[in-house]
């Protein structure tokens, strides 16, 4: 225990993943940690697959009370914790790694939970009954699907350019909901109540070709990708006029939340955050 009057030393988080140089996540950890009075840092672990095992047990052992993990880590790290919850273990993913005071590891997934926060709380959307199209089967899709059919909505449609991943994924998550399976080129209409892009093709400045007749005026598309101004994908929503068109700045910022609530046990208010970030944006 410190002495009367010493300062305790922060405690250590960060982001493993590779690459993490344009992270946003030390700067939304940070605005919370001063929010709510903890003391930490948070740093950022360039990690490349071959090290991402060695080099996450070296850090968890030397100091570090909690990682957040993103491309291309997440399934390695499902495989890494000693154990998962729920939500992790159904997603096959892991976001956020805890060391707990018995030295062991607990993966969790706070990646659904917050598309569905930035969804429902800031966006004031309802998911129940609605008709959802996602877009992509990657790693980044199958965190959000649990949580999205929990919503219990009329239709979900997974559509992927290879269609063998999108009726895989399809398959694993079926006993949650109704899911359909299509390649990119197959989907149909009538629109969408919301589309989600959950591809990284906007990383290489590219939109997946789409048929006509998915967005219509009331449809909402939702990027969980993010960055500065227009992404492919928006410029597609935009042009067809769609309801609303988002970035995934807000799932960001409310997935940070839920794992800074598990490692600190506090839950930092995420409007301040999501304004500041809005103001770049
Ligand atoms: P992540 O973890 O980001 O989801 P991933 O598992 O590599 O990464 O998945 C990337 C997703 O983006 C996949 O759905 C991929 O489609 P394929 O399964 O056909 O590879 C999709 N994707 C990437 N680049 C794309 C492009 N140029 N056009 C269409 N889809 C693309």
């Amino acid at each position: 225990m410190s002495e009367a009057g010493a300062v305790a030393p922060p405690v250590t988080y960060g982001l493993v993943g590779h690459p993490v140089k344009h992270s946003w996540s030390p700067f939304i950890h940070g605005m919370f940690a001063k929010a709510t009075g903890q003391n930490l840092v948070y740093r950022l672990f360039d990690v490349v697959p071959e090290d991402f095992r060695r080099e996450t047990l070296r850090l968890m052992t030397g100091g570090v009370a909690g990682l957040n993990v993103t491309l291309p880590h997440k399934r390695a790290a499902a495989e890494l914790v000693n154990e998962l919850t729920a939500r992790a273990a159904r997603s096959g993913a892991v976001n956020t790694i805890v060391l707990r005071p018995d030295a062991t590891l607990l993966g969790d997934n706070t990646d659904g939970t917050g598309l569905l926060d930035d969804l429902e709380r800031n966006l004031g959307l309802r998911l129940g009954d609605r008709r959802i199209l996602i877009i992509g089967a990657g790693g980044a899709v199958r965190g959000v699907l649990a949580p999205l059919l929990g919503r219990r909505p009329r239709e979900l449609v997974i559509a992927n350019r290879t269609a063998q991943r999108a009726a895989a994924l399809a398959a694993e998550f079926a006993d949650l909901g109704t899911v359909g399976a299509r390649s990119l080129e197959s989907v149909t209409g009538p629109p969408y109540d919301l589309i989600i892009n959950g591809t990284s093709a906007g990383l290489s400045g590219e939109m997946p070709a789409l048929p006509p007749g998915l967005v219509g005026a009331d449809t909402v598309c939702y990027d969980m990708a993010y960055g500065r101004g227009q992404t492919p994908f928006t410029r597609w929503a935009q042009s067809l006029h769609a309801a609303r068109v988002k970035k995934g700045w807000g799932m960001l910022v409310e997935q940070a939340a839920a794992a800074f609530a598990l490692w600190r046990g506090v839950r930092p208010d995420t409007r301040p955050v999501l304004e500041a970030l809005e103001q770049h944006h």
